[in-house]
C-alpha cells in the first residue's frame, strides 16, 4: 500500500486530530502517503474529492495538532447508503483515480455501518471516536441477542429489539472498553456539575443538568465525578414517584439538589422526554432536545409552588427549579491526556491494520487489570447482527444502581481505570498559560480551516493536463 485516505465522520469529538496525528506518524514510519478527505463521507460523493496531503515527503504538515479539538479535515453527518450500488462504485473509482489503496474512517457505530459496503470495494478500517461511548459491545456474543420485528411506524418497516442478556457481564470482556472523546466530554460535564452546585446551594435551587449521549448514558454516568445528587440514564426508565420523593428528601436536608440527566431519558412507558418535537439528522438519528426542560415541567406539576413557599425558599416551583444543558462545550476544545494518548494509538493501529492486509477491521481499545489499556484489531463483521446491522452499545444495566440513581459498584469499577490518571499536568498548565493570554484580547481567532483551505486539492488537478 502506497497511499491511504483518512476521513472523519459524524459528530466531532475533541480527540479526532489526535487520531489523525497517530495515523500520520505511523504512516511516515511505514513510508505510506496519507491523504485527508475533507468533510467525512461527503467528500466521497463529491466528484472533485477535496483532499489534503497530510504527509508530503513523509513529514506531517504543521497544521496537525493533537491537542486541538474538532477535526482539521472537517466532518459531516452524510451517510453511505448500501443500496446505492452505482454511487458506491463511483466512490471506489474516484478513490482509485486518486491513487488511494486503503481507507481509514474515524467514526462511531453509524460510520461502521456506512463502512460495510465500502469495504466490499476497497480495504477500509475504522478508528473509533464518539463522546457517547457507545461504539463496542458488552461482550462478544451480544450481536446475536438482537431480534428484528415488523413495525409499520419505523422508517425501514421494522425495528430491532434487544431481548436481554445471555452472557455473564465482566468488564474484562467488554469489546472496545472506551472510545476517544468520551473522557474529555466527561471532564467538561463533571466540571459543569461542580460549578452549578455552588450556585444551586446559594440560591436554594434544584438544578437539572442535561448532558449529551443520545440514547447512551455513559456521559451522564461519568458526570458522577462532579458529585450530583441524582443521575438519570436513558437506559433506565424513570420512576417519577421515587424520583420526586428523593428530590424532596434531599431538598429538605440540604436546600438544593443537583440532578444530571442524559438527553435520551425515557418515562415509564419508554417515551423519550426530550423528543417531544421529533426531528432527525441526515443519517436518520433522532435529534433530542429538552429532556431536562421536560423533567422540570413534571417536577413543577408534581412538587408544586406551595412546597417552596412553605420553606420560604422561593415564590414558585418555576423559580426554584432550573435547567442547563452542557451542550456542545462537552464536544469541543482541547482533549485531555487520556483521549489524546489513546486516540493517537488507535489512529496508528488503523494504519497498521491496512498495511497488514486487513479489511473491514476496527482498531479497538481494550482493558484488563493485568495489562491496563492496549489497542488491538477486531473484525468488524463480529459487530454485525444476523441481518448485518451494527448496533450502538447499550450500557450494561449492572453499571447503574436505579434505587440510588448513581453508578453501581460495577459502574465505579468501570470508570476508575479511565479517569484516575486521565488529566495530564500539561492540561492544567495549558489553561494557566493560554486562557488569559494578552493576545486573546487583541488578536482575532485564527481558524484551522483558513490554513487547511490553502492545502486542499481536487481530483481534476491530479489528472495530467492535455
Ligand atoms: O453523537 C454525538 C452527539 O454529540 C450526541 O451526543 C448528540 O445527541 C448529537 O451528537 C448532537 O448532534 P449535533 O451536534 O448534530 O446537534
Amino acid at each position: 500500500m502506497k497511499r491511504i485516505g483518512i476521513l472523519t465522520a459524524g459528530g466531532d469529538t475533541p480527540a479526532m486530530n489526535a487520531t489523525i496525528q497517530g495515523a500520520v506518524v505511523r504512516a511516515n514510519q511505514l513510508k505510506v502517503e496519507i491523504f485527508g478527505l475533507i468533510k467525512g463521507f461527503n467528500c466521497l460523493f463529491n466528484p472533485r474529492v477535496p483532499h489534503v496531503h497530510l504527509n508530503p515527503l513523509y513529514q506531517e504538515i504543521p497544521e496537525i495538532d493533537p491537542t486541538k479539538g474538532g477535526t482539521m479535515i472537517g466532518s459531516s453527518r452524510d451517510f453511505v447508503d448500501p443500496d446505492k450500488k452505482a454511487e458506491l462504485d463511483m466512490v471506489a473509482s474516484r478513490l482509485k483515480k486518486l491513487g488511494i489503496d486503503g481507507l481509514i474512517c474515524v467514526g462511531g457505530d453509524g460510520t461502521l455501518n456506512g463502512l460495510q459496503p465500502l469495504a466490499e470495494r476497497l480495504p477500509t478500517v475504522l478508528a473509533p471516536k464518539t463522546i457517547d461511548n457507545d461504539l463496542g459491545m458488552n461482550y462478544p456474543s451480544e450481536p446475536g441477542e438482537w431480534v428484528r420485528v415488523k413495525d409499520s411506524d419505523a422508517r425501514t418497516g421494522y425495528r430491532y429489539e434487544h431481548r436481554g442478556s445471555q452472557a455473564v457481564f465482566d468488564l474484562e470482556y467488554v469489546v472496545n472498553y472506551v472510545t476517544p472523546g468520551y473522557a474529555t466530554a466527561v471532564f467538561v460535564s463533571a466540571g459543569g456539575v461542580e460549578r452549578i452546585r455552588t450556585t444551586a446551594e446559594s440560591h436554594r435551587r434544584i438544578a437539572i443538568i442535561e448532558v449529551m449521549g443520545r440514547h447512551s448514558g455513559y456521559i451522564a454516568l461519568g458526570s458522577a465525578y462532579g458529585r450530583p445528587d441524582i443521575i438519570l440514564l436513558p437506559e433506565h426508565p424513570l420512576d417519577l414517584e421515587h424520583l420526586v420523593e428523593r428530590v424532596k428528601h434531599l431538598y429538605d436536608l440540604q436546600k438544593n439538589v443537583v440532578i444530571v440527566c442524559g438527553e435520551g431519558i425515557v418515562d415509564e412507558q419508554g417515551r423519550e422526554l426530550g423528543a417531544e418535537t421529533k426531528t432527525t439528522d441526515p443519517a436518520g438519528n433522532i435529534a433530542l432536545s429538552g429532556a431536562a426542560e421536560a423533567l422540570r415541567h413534571k417536577f413543577i406539576q408534581m412538587i408544586g409552588d406551595r412546597y417552596f413557599q412553605l420553606y420560604r425558599r422561593g415564590n414558585s416551583a418555576r423559580e426554584a427549579i432550573f435547567t442547563r444543558k452542557v451542550g456542545h462545550t462537552q464536544r469541543g476544545g482541547r482533549p485531555i491526556l487520556f483521549d489524546r494518548f489513546y486516540a493517537a494509538q488507535l489512529g496508528a493501529k488503523a494504519v497498521e491494520l491496512l498495511l497488514e492486509g486487513q479489511n473491514n477491521a476496527v482498531a479497538i481499545l481494550q482493558y484488563n487489570s493485568a495489562k491496563g489499556f492496549y489497542v488491538q484489531g477486531y473484525d468488524a463483521n463480529r459487530f454485525r447482527d444476523r441481518w448485518g446491522y451494527i448496533h450502538a452499545r447499550r450500557m450494561h444495566p449492572s453499571l447503574y444502581d436505579p434505587k440510588l440513581m448513581k453508578p453501581s459498584r460495577v459502574g465505579i469499577d468501570y470508570l476508575l481505570p479511565i479517569f484516575t490518571d486521565a488529566i495530564g499536568d500539561d492540561d492544567m498548565e495549558h489553561i494557566r498559560r493560554t486562557l488569559f493570554a494578552q493576545g486573546n484580547l487583541a488578536q482575532p481567532y485564527h481558524s484551522i480551516n483558513t490554513d487547511i483551505n490553502k492545502r486542499i486539492r481536487y481530483l481534476e488537478e491530479e489528472e495530467p493536463a492535455i
